[in-house]
């Protein structure tokens, strides 16, 4: 019995392409998990719609996943995390892991007595969830916060980090990080770190950049070996993935996050179960 639940898989949701990002942070750290990805695509982007319309989002998208019967379940989207991780906890029968309390708790590590910026999507940084699991972890810290809507839509497009309306895009929306200097910036969207590395430059060295994701990655190997459920490396190790929109699309996108082919399944909206949070 308990076997059967350490070989059950992870499922993992994201509104598109971004919690990608948190799947390859956990392959790496756990290459032994079965994953199963869901990528609400037809839906994109979550960051600024309402957190109604999140949070039902968020329970149709683990409802899908609760069918492959996980033994955990990765919001790996920070938007839903901020508006539905609650609710979603309270209503799965397995753990639910989120981004912004293990993307809060790594920042509090690096960033000493300096501010701590968070850039995300208009719903994330509107929630207040950063700055507040900032404040309960490190009492007084100094947050600065930016929305970044543009983001989102740009990376599902494609665009890489030398193009130069993204780098016209992230200029305008780090001018005033730039002036407050922030230790560590939190990149408080899985969506963000494919832009890294231009991120990185404008802010300069003295800012570290954290990913969220792979905060959550550790957090998820974290629980799985305390719950004596984390699988040995050279278990399974196998990635299934859904998109509810064009799923060819999700595929090409896929290989260059991943750095190998991935197969996308198509899987309607209608086929996520409506119920609401
Ligand atoms: N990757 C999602 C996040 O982490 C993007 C949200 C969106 O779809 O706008 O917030």
């Amino acid at each position: 019995m308990e076997a059967d639940r350490q070989n059950g898989c992870i499922g993992v949701f994201d509104s598109g392409l971004g919690g990608l990002t948190v799947v390859r942070r956990l392959m790496a750290e756990l290459p032994g998990e079965d994953i199963v990805y869901l990528g609400d695509c037809a839906r994109v982007p979550y960051g600024t719609k309402s957190p109604e319309t999140i949070r039902a989002f968020a329970r149709q998208d683990a409802d899908f996943l609760m069918k492959f019967d996980p033994k955990l379940i990765v919001v790996a989207c920070n938007t839903a995390s901020a508006h539905a991780l609650d609710a979603l906890s309270a209503a799965l029968p397995v753990s639910v892991i989120g981004m912004v309390e293990p993307g809060a708790r790594l920042a509090v590590t690096f960033a000493g007595p300096g501010p701590i910026g968070v850039i995300a999507t208009e719903a994330t940084i509107s929630s207040q969830a950063y700055p507040r699991m900032l404040e309960r972890l490190q009492p007084g810290c100094k947050v600065l916060s930016a929305a970044c809507p543009l983001l989102v839509p740009i990376v599902e497009e494609g665009r890489g980090e030398d193009d130069p309306i993204v780098l016209a895009v992230l200029s305008d929306y780090l001018r005033q990080m730039q002036r407050e200097r922030p230790t560590t910036l939190i990149l408080g969207c899985t969506h963000y770190p494919l832009l890294s590395g231009a991120i990185g430059k404008l802010m300069g060295p003295a800012t570290r950049l954290i990913d969220s994701g792979w905060a959550a990655a550790l957090a998820v190997k974290r629980q799985l070996t305390q719950s004596h459920l984390a699988r040995a490396a050279g278990g399974g190790g196998t990635l299934k993935c859904f998109a509810t929109d064009n799923p060819q699309r999700l595929s090409l996108l896929a290989q260059r996050i991943m750095g190998r082919a991935v197969e996308v399944n198509w899987v309607g909206t209608d086929e996520l179960t409506c119920e609401k949070v």
